[in-house]
């Protein structure tokens, strides 16, 4: 089912912070992530699973995100694929050539209809899983990207990369390239940024493990713990010491062709209810505010 995707999933996020050492310190030692290798003037982090990176750490004079990468499916014809983003309204950075990061693979970068860079990576390498006890994340769930025309780049995942609509909110667009409710979603505001980065977890207990350890490190929770409505997902948002927000989730539901593409009308909910469970204190003005701040560089 999921063949049909040119895009197969989100292989990674490639970030610029202040501190790398601070970074690193943070994204191994509370949030759950794993030194891959130190090269090319960056720094790798992985999850647990088959990934090489998840998460790419260069030293910049600000929190910005740099890049995010998508694999392209095995099958996929590349040079086609690139002319597909580019009638949508994509323009390329480069020309399609291996990939200079760790974990290598063949891809191109590009730019979206406004300038955000996105990296197609096919033939990556993958590694062997490590899953352990310690509730770490095994791999990148998805992305929420901020921006102020929800049609325009919801028609660029589209027209552009394949994907296709599972759900769309009164301000959100909610996207798929495999059997994952969404692997993007793009959020009405008043900025093209980043809103957040979520990272997947076998289970949602995990997820609750993970929070603690980020609460036991003075890391108090932006949002949640809940259970989203598109989605299903359970959440809990943090935000990290440079202000970027980070998601624990888990439990994504799983669709197909058959799904009903839902809209506004489906989710709406009861006065002072956001999530299914209701549980969650409101979200936190730092939370909000980190929510529409770390710009694409
Ligand atoms: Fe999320």
């Amino acid at each position: 089912m999921t063949d049909r995707f040119p895009i197969s999933g989100l292989r990674s996020v490639e970030l610029e912070v202040p501190d790398l050492d601070q970074a690193i310190a943070f994204y191994t030692g509370i949030w759950g992530l794993t030194e891959a290798a130190h090269a090319h003037g960056h720094v790798y982090l992985r999850c647990e699973g088959d990934d090489p990176y998840t998460v790419r750490l260069s030293k910049g004079n600000a929190p910005a995100m740099l890049s995010y990468t998508l694999r392209a499916a095995d099958g996929t014809d590349l040079t086609a694929l690139l002319a597909r983003a580019e009638a949508a309204g994509g323009k390329a950075e480069g020309a399609i050539a291996p990939l200079s990061d760790f974990g290598g693979g063949n891809g191109f970068s590009m730019f979206d209809t406004v300038g955000r860079r996105l990296r197609i990576v096919q033939g990556d390498d993958r590694v062997a899983a490590d899953f352990t006890e310690l509730s770490r994340p095994d791999r990148l769930s998805h992305i929420n990207i901020n921006t102020t025309d929800l049609e325009r780049d919801i028609a660029f995942y589209v027209d552009g990369l394949g994907f296709t609509v599972s759900d769309r909110s009164k301000i959100m667009g909610f996207v798929r390239t495999n059997s994952d409710h969404h692997t993007i979603v793009l959020a009405t505001a008043p900025v093209e940024t980043l809103n957040h980065i979520a990272f997947n977890h076998r289970n949602w207990e995990d997820v609750m493990k993970a929070s603690g350890r980020m609460v036991d490190e003075h890391h108090p929770m932006g949002w949640g713990p809940g259970r989203h409505g598109p989605g299903d997902n359970v959440f809990a948002y943090f935000v990290d010491p440079f202000g970027i927000v980070v998601e624990h989730t888990a439990e994504m539901l799983q669709i197909d062709e058959t799904y009903r593409v839902g809209g506004p009308a489906d989710w709406t909910w009861p006065p002072g209810r956001i999530d299914h469970w209701g549980i969650a204190p409101p979200k936190t003005e730092t939370c909000k505010a980190a929510q529409l701040a770390i710009p694409f560089k």
